[in-house]
């Protein structure tokens, strides 16, 4: 099974100015585009609840995985979003054993870099947007030694392109 992280950074690599803030505030529509549109070919997407807290609601044809050790939401349908306390290797073993073929990472920092530090990712979809924040979240904010290679940039706008990198195993 392949994972996935998908993301928006600025140009100075922040993914939010704070916990809390929806990328949607400040990212462009043909990123939103492009997020919709992988994230609905994927199918299932895995999030940490403070994310999911930026959406809170499910989003349509996908299913939103949400790691939490406290919260429930019992309120969605089981299809749609479902509270995962579980490690995250067993939770991606699930996937697989279920015959899931992609799964997409969808932050935040906090998840990304638990992802990145246990070797779990296999693609990086990096969009970066013409804007700085200079503090802010990090995409990851532990050390990390990882070599990328550079598969392709997927040209959204004459302003805002997605790095798609391999992780080199
Ligand atoms: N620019 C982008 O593309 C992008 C993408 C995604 C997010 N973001 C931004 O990132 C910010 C949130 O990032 P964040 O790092 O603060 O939070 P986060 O990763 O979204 O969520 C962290 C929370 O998820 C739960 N969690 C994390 N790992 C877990 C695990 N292995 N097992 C069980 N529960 C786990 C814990 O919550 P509990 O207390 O519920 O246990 C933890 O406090 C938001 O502002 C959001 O907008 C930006």
């Amino acid at each position: 099974m392949k994972v996935s992280i998908i993301v928006s950074i600025t140009a100075d690599g922040f993914i939010a100015q704070s916990v809390g803030q929806s990328s949607l505030k400040w990212t462009s529509k043909e990123d939103t585009k492009f997020f919709v549109e992988y994230t609905k070919k994927v199918g299932v997407l895995i999030m940490g609840s403070a994310t999911f807290e930026t959406i809170n609601r499910p989003l349509p044809d996908r299913k939103i995985i949400v790691l939490t050790r406290s919260k429930k939401y019992d309120q969605f349908d089981s299809d749609q979003v479902v509270a995962e306390g579980r490690e995250i290797k067993e939770v991606l073993q699930e996937l697989e054993a279920s015959g899931q073929k992609e799964v997409a990472i969808t932050g935040g920092t906090s998840v990304y870099t638990q992802f990145m530090k246990e070797k779990l990712v296999d693609e990086l979809y990096l969009t970066i947007e013409p804007i700085v924040f200079g503090s802010g979240l990090k995409l990851f904010n532990e050390s990390l030694y990882q070599k990328l290679e550079l598969v392709e940039i997927i040209d959204l706008s004459e302003q805002t392109k997605v790095l798609h990198y391999k992780i080199i195993q």
